[in-house]
């Protein structure tokens, strides 16, 4: 019964958010017509014939549908008000195929995407886009390739890399918080400039379930991250309160 009240209120709390994030948003709307009109769509949709996913590996998610993604990032970019402020530098974690450091270009600021070269339409995209990008695997407890410049803003969104497969017990496996803990650091210390931020936006566990375990939640917020539902935004400064309108 208590377990149940605190789901409730984990759900009001969730939708108050959320409504809070569309109003928000409403407050500096942004013409995703003016962002798709820079897009050559027939050029876009014969992707996926030209880069096919390799062998055994399933197609996911219409990429080529640039009025839905293009939708997707233009909210993303509203959340952390990148319509506003002056050129950022940003490095965009597991950045698929690039639609936010693309929607992130549009608004004047310089991007590079990291991610894996498992999927080859991620690669036809990016180029397609003009996204540059470092092909890397991030891995737990690894400290991420040396790219020769600090960022005032890294991204992760619908983050995957801490996901490791289901174990022989058929448990889902994933980083522990010695982990987080040691990407956070990673990040503060060698990528992030003094004034920078680190965001990362998590999907739903494949139960369903919200992302936020009571262990993940108290590990990120020893780390000095501000949660929003499934969002989680930390300053360079552990001792500093993140904010997503900056500057
Ligand atoms: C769900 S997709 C999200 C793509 C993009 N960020 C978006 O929201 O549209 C997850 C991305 O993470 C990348 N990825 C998964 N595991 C990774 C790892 N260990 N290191 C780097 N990238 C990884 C995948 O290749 C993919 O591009």
């Amino acid at each position: 019964m208590r377990f149940a009240r605190k789901i409730d209120k984990l759900f009001s709390i969730e939708l108050f958010q959320s409504l809070w994030e569309h109003l928000r948003r409403s407050t500096h709307p942004i013409s995703a017509r003016k962002i798709l009109a820079t897009i050559d769509r027939e050029k876009l949709a014969a992707l996926p014939e030209r880069y096919p996913p390799r062998a055994g590996a399933r197609k996911i998610n219409a990429y080529e549908d640039a009025v839905y993604w293009v939708g997707v990032n233009v909210r993303r970019v509203q959340d952390l008000w990148l319509d506003r402020p002056a050129p950022l530098r940003i490095l965009d974690l597991g950045c698929g195929p690039g639609y936010f450091l693309y929607v992130c270009q549009f608004f004047g600021h310089q991007g590079l995407g990291l991610d894996t070269d498992e999927n080859p339409l991620f690669g036809g995209i990016t180029e397609f886009f003009g996204v540059r990008r470092v092909i890397s695997r991030i891995n737990p407890q690894t400290p991420l390739p040396e790219l020769e410049e600090k960022f005032d803003l890294i991204t992760g969104h619908r983050v995957c890399f801490h996901r490791l497969g289901r174990g022989p017990d058929g448990e889902w496996k994933e980083w522990t918080p010695v982990d987080w803990k040691f990407f956070i650091h990673d990040i503060r210390t060698r990528f992030l400039k003094p004034n920078g931020r680190l965001f990362l936006e998590f999907n739903p566990r494949p139960d369903g379930s919200f992302f936020f375990t009571p262990e993940l939640r108290a590990c990120f917020q020893t780390e000095g991250a501000r949660i929003v539902r499934s969002k989680a935004l930390f300053a360079a400064d552990p001792n500093r309160r993140p904010r997503f309108k900056q500057g």
